[in-house]
């Protein structure tokens, strides 16, 4: 088998890459609302942190019904975030830090305030062809916001399909003018100086929905070869699918460089297993940690050595790992055993705004509170099937992507940094004590474990590169060997609250980091502590 060598590392192997959600990280203009220049103010922030590209989610101009993954015009900002100025103003700020930008790409769906839309609904030939339509529905096709995917279209006398909300019209990607529209495009935004993109729900756009394949359908990864050739090719881009459907055996489709198609994809797989298998994401199951081993452990393992994958705990979509994964009794010990579990595996790490400072889930009380369409879609559904408004609030607080979705947490005063008035979204009132200046204060807090990460990363080749080996220790032990030019490391995380004992026959070399501050000079019949994470190197 030929072993990726460090010598031909891609820029986006060896990074550690910060996704932004634009609406919650930094208002500059006092309306309460993120924006641009609230980012460029914030890069120096980043670069301390250490990372090398940033995910913007959508900044594009929209109607907002999904805050900004429903676009009315790909060439536009949505004027409460800023101009183009200031985002070409960002490219520029965030290059002079060794930041790249990375554009999110949503091109599953527009708003159905596109032009495109609007000129179907007036009978336009044309762009009636870059959308979905059927005279009566074929099925009962459910959009992943709940109800039907089929939404009724007065104008056009016939149903188009949305596999979101009905606000967002899925596009026909079988239609070649379609397609060119996009590439061209994503042309314009490759020449602002862009690092590469996102590809929103990208496993969709080969659906047959009359059939019901959804994800996976049979022309995606042609569209994706096209995609490259008519817009990606011609500069050293990083593309990473957001891709639900992908397994650790389709995953190489995606990713083996001789395809041509992406540079990396994000499975969901472990997110899926603290729900019951079979319903949605919003019957709660506890986690077990070792499926969590195993889900994980299969991907690491089952990639060809050519193809490439993420690795990531939080985005914009789910809630907070500290409080999902996490322990509140331990936030430190925890947050710091989460943080080295991921970071030293194989793939490129995400991590999400706030996660580095431990920023938490947010509880709502009253449906008042719900902002995010998919909750309150969930929550009307619930409410007339006669659940009870406990448990279905059990579900939001638990699952809901308004958790992830609350304003940054820079400091402790009255809006945290945020903004000087009253944020679109409450800030999280603990952030009096968790916040960034907090942070930076302490030596021992979560923010030095990922900044120490990053460097790690920096350093130490075998983080990349190494293989990996799945330990068979205690069931809540979650223990990993890396390997690379006969050098070995030993990752190992009691992922308990309990104290667990556990005897390595290895003999450790030198700590690489632990989350106790401890020094291993053994790894023999430990005790450890709640959480208790460390990485040794090993003795040849
Ligand atoms: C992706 C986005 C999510 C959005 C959906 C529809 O899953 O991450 O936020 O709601 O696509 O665009
Ligand atoms: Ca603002």
């Amino acid at each position: 088998m030929s072993k990726v060598k460090k010598e031909n590392a891609l820029w986006w192997q060896s990074a550690v890459f910060y996704q932004i959600y634009p609406k919650s990280f930094q208002d500059s203009n006092h309306d309460g609302i993120g924006d641009i220049n609230g980012i460029i103010s914030r890069l120096p922030y980043l670069h301390q942190l250490g990372i090398d590209a940033i995910w913007l989610s959508p900044i594009y101009s929209s109607p907002n019904v999904d805050n900004g993954y429903d676009i009315d015009n790909y060439y536009e900002i949505l004027a409460e975030f800023g101009t183009m100025k200031d985002v070409e103003q960002l490219i520029a700020e965030a290059k002079t830090f060794g930041i790249r930008i990375v554009m999110d790409l949503v091109v599953n769906h527009t708003s159905d305030q596109h032009p495109w839309f609007l000129e179907a609904e007036k009978g336009n030939k044309k762009y009636q062809d870059y959308y979905i339509w059927q005279k009566e529905p074929p099925n009962d096709l459910q959009s992943f916001f709940g109800g039907t995917a089929w939404t009724f279209n007065e104008k056009q006398n016939r149903y188009y399909l949305h596999l979101f909300s009905k606000n967002q019209p899925d596009l026909n990607w079988e239609n070649p003018n379609m397609r060119e529209d996009i590439w061209k495009m994503m042309r314009f935004w490759i020449g602002k100086g862009i690092g590469g993109f996102r590809l929103d729900v990208i496993d969709l756009i080969g659906k047959q929905p009359e059939k019901e394949i959804l994800g996976d359908g049979p022309n995606l990864h042609t569209y994706l070869q096209e995609m490259y050739h008519e817009a990606l090719k011609e500069k050293d881009l990083v593309t990473i699918g957001e891709t639900g459907s992908v397994t650790p055996e389709t995953a190489p489709l995606y990713t083996a460089p001789e395809r041509n198609e992406l540079s990396m994809v994000f499975q969901f797989q472990h997110m899926a297993l603290d729900e019951q298998s079979g319903h949605s994401k919003w019957a709660l199951k506890k986690l077990s940690v070792p499926e969590l081993k195993k889900v994980l452990s299969k991907w690491q393992t089952a990639l060809p050595e050519n193809a490439w994958n993420s690795l990531f705990w939080s985005n914009h979509d789910q809630p907070r790992i500290l409080s999902r994964w996490g322990d509140g009794n331990y936030p430190l010990e925890s947050g710091k055993m989460l943080a080295i579990l991921l970071h030293l595996m194989r793939g490129t790490p995400f991590i999400y705004q706030g996660e580095e400072i431990g920023m938490t889930n947010f509880p709502i009380h009253s449906a008042k509170q719900i902002q995010d369409i998919e909750s309150q879609n969930f929550y009307q559904n619930q409410q007339k099937t006669g659940i009870a408004k406990e448990k279905i609030f059990e579900s939001i607080n638990t699952k809901g992507r308004d958790n992830a979705r609350t304003p940054m947490q820079w400091d402790n005063t009255i809006f945290g940094g945020f903004s000087t008035v009253s944020p679109w979204y409450p800030v999280n009132p603990n952030h009096k004590q968790i916040n960034v200046e907090a942070n930076l204060k302490n030596s021992e807090s979560l923010f030095y474990t990922y900044q120490k990460l990053i460097l790690l990363r920096k350093k130490y080749p075998i983080i990349i590169w190494g293989s990996y080996e799945l330990l068979d220790t205690a069931p809540t032990i979650f223990a990993y060997k890396r390997n690379y030019e006969h050098e070995t490391w030993l990752v190992c995380a009691n992922f308990s609250d309990q104290e667990t004992f556990y005897s390595f026959s290895e003999e450790p070399e030198t700590t690489v980091i632990s989350n106790y501050n401890v020094t291993y000079s053994s790894i023999n019949n430990l005790n450890l502590r709640p959480y208790e994470t460390f990485v040794v190197k090993l003795k040849p």
